[in-house]
C-alpha cells in the first residue's frame, strides 16, 4: 500500500483537508526512502522522516482538538483517545530502532504500511464525524 492522498479523503474542510495533504506528502516520503535499495544507508533520514510525520501529526491533532473543544463536541474524548493511541504508536515504532537496523526494508515497510492504513481509516471514520461543525459552504 503506497502512502498517497486519495479524492475519498477530502472532508470539505479547506484547513483540514491541507494538514491531512500534508501528512500523506510526509509518509509518502517515508515510504519512498523505505523502499529505496540502498534503504540501508537512508537509516538516519528514515528515522528523521518518521520523527518529522510524528510532530506534525501531533500539531494536526491539536488543532482538531482546538476547533472540537471549542465547540463542545461529544465526540471529543473519543476522538482524542485515537490520536493518542497513534502517536503512542508511532513513538514505540521509533524506539524499535535495533530491528528497523536489522529488518530494514520489512520492518519499513510494515511501519509505512501500518501509517498509511491508519491516517486513511482515521480522517474517513472518527475526522468526519466533526464535520457536521463547519457550516457547508
Ligand atoms: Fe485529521
Ligand atoms: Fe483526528
Amino acid at each position: 500500500m503506497a502512502f498517497e492522498w486519495k479524492e475519498r479523503y477530502r472532508l470539505g474542510i479547506e484547513e483540514v483537508d491541507k494538514q491531512h495533504r500534508k501528512l500523506f506528502e510526509i509518509g509518502a516520503r517515508a515510504y519512498e526512502l523505505a523502499l529505496l535499495d540502498n534503504a540501508f544507508d537512508r537509516y538516519d533520514d528514515i528515522m528523521a522522516v518518521l520523527q518529522e510525520l510524528l510532530d506534525y501529526a501531533q500539531y494536526h491533532f491539536s488543532y482538531e482538538e482546538d476547533f472540537m473543544r471549542k465547540h463542545n463536541f461529544e465526540d471529543l474524548p473519543n476522538h482524542t483517545k485515537e490520536h493518542n493511541y497513534f502517536v503512542a504508536k508511532v513513538k514505540s515504532l521509533l524506539a524499535r530502532e535495533r530491528e528497523i537496523d536489522e529488518e530494514q526494508e520489512q520492518t519499513l515497510q510494515e511501519i509505512a504500511d501500518f501509517l498509511s492504513e491508519w491516517v486513511s481509516t482515521h480522517i474517513m471514520f472518527v475526522d468526519r464525524k466533526y464535520t457536521t461543525l463547519f457550516p457547508k459552504s
